[in-house]
């Protein structure tokens, strides 16, 4: 049986691009695949303790014995969320931009997984090679020529960590403008927006099938 991680961090469930679009892939895999496992983590629901990160980061350099049950308890949910990534075989993860940059529960969470030394940017990359869909929405637009253009700070940065320090085969899905239909100021763009959300699913759907080829294919060999 395969095994895909889904995690989603918006914080809303109703009109969630990320939510939406994740689950299109999810769904397309899972019609082809139905005995997929999927592990589900939703920091948007559930964001970390505030205070894992550093209370697991401390932990780790000292003795068992020497820990604070603070500690303790971080480096358990430390580990668990590193069991979750290492049994994985397949990645979705949905992730809004807020602010320029990353949720800070997202933040926390990919701190906490660098703190445990599979996942550290010295680690041997225990997931290296997998597939992985990183599905992301932005309700303004940044690209080339956009009076924005450079102020997303949180896409090149999930790649760096997803692409080049955990070694992943990473797919990016991007829906831009989804504000467009609550923002005047980009009320001329909604065209554009329903063409890039509609872009962004079809994307999603045949990143599913295609994986689940991969699975299927993996299984007959
Ligand atoms: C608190 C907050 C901050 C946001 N900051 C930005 C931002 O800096 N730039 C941007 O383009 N969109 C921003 N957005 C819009 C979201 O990126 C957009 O609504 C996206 O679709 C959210 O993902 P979701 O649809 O899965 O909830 C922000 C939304 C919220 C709620």
């Amino acid at each position: 049986m395969t095994t895909i991680f889904r995690l989603d961090a918006s914080i809303r469930d109703e009109g969630s691009v990320t939510r939406a679009v994740a689950t299109s892939l999810e769904s397309a895999l899972l019609a082809h695949v139905p005995d997929t496992r999927v592990l589900r983590r939703d920091l948007g629901r559930e964001p970390l303790p505030s205070t894992v990160w550093a209370h697991a980061l401390a932990g780790s350099h000292i003795p068992d014995g020497e820990r604070t049950a603070g500690q303790r308890e971080a480096l358990a949910l430390a580990s668990e969320l590193g069991d979750e990534l290492s049994q994985a075989d397949a990645f979705i993860f949905a992730i809004p931009m807020y602010n320029f940059g990353v949720p800070p529960h997202v933040k926390a969470w990919i701190d906490v997984l660098i703190a445990d030394p599979r996942f550290s940017p010295r680690s041997a990359k225990p997931i290296a090679g997998k597939p992985a869909y990183l599905v992301i929405a932005r309700g303004g637009a940044y690209g080339p020529g956009t009076p924005r253009e450079g102020w997303d700070h949180a896409t090149a940065w999930l790649k760096l960590i997803f692409r080049t320090i955990w070694g992943l085969d990473l797919t990016v899905i991007e829906a831009e403008l989804t504000a467009a239909d609550v923002n005047p100021a980009l009320a001329e763009l909604r065209g554009l927006a329903a063409q890039n959300l509609e872009r962004a699913h079809a994307a999603a759907i045949e990143h599913g099938k295609a994986l689940a080829g991969r699975f299927s294919e993996a299984e007959a060999a």
